[in-house]
């Protein structure tokens, strides 16, 4: 699969199997996780593995919905304000954000290429996700994500802007 292949293969799955995600298949996901690029190198983040069902149970009250109840396992992807870097000069500027979704990606294609599927989730509560897993400042909760096999894998047609509303050509 090549590049433009895999960004066509990776979708937002919002149907999962039940199928446990096999311990090798996982660990290269997250390889390629720990692998992206961040300001500085800082590597400002850390990522919670939730699948005790116990805990998948926890992650569940944060986002209600019932596609989001089929995955078998999450990644609570957390960022780390007291790490991250900041431009200080010329408009300063916390760059947490941009680095874990630097991140986070790496995470969905990586699964999109082993045939996994992931969907980003922001619209949780964030409040709750603290408290239920005990992660406070300087740790924020910025992204949830599902992962498992897709029940039917259907990534469809991209519906994004067009090349030159996109690309600005001086
Ligand atoms: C930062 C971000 C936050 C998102 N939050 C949610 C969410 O809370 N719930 C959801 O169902 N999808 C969420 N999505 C998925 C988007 O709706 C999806 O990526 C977009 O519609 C493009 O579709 P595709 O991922 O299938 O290509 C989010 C995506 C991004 C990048």
């Amino acid at each position: 699969m090549n590049f433009l292949e895999l960004t066509k293969a990776r979708y937002s799955v919002r149907s999962f199997e039940p199928r446990v995600i096999e311990p090798e298949t996982l660990h290269y996901v997250m390889e390629c996780t720990r692998l992206a690029p961040s300001a500085v190198n800082l590597q400002p983040w850390k990522f919670f593995v939730v699948s005790k069902p116990e805990d998948c149970a926890k992650i569940r009250q944060c986002y209600h919905r019932d596609w989001f109840n089929e995955a078998p396992m999450y990644i609570i992807a957390c960022t780390n304000h007291d790490e991250s870097w900041k431009r200080r000069r010329s408009e300063p500027k916390d760059h947490a954000d941009i680095d874990i979704s630097i991140a986070v990606e790496h995470l969905c294609l990586a699964a999109a290429e082993q045939g996994l599927g992931t969907c980003w989730v922001c619209n949780f509560d964030v409040t709750l996700c603290r408290e239920l897993f005990g992660i406070a400042d300087p740790l924020e909760p910025v992204v949830l994500i599902p992962i498992g096999y897709p029940k039917v894998n259907e990534p469809g047609e991209k519906n994004r802007k067009a090349m030159d509303e996109v690309f600005v050509n001086l």
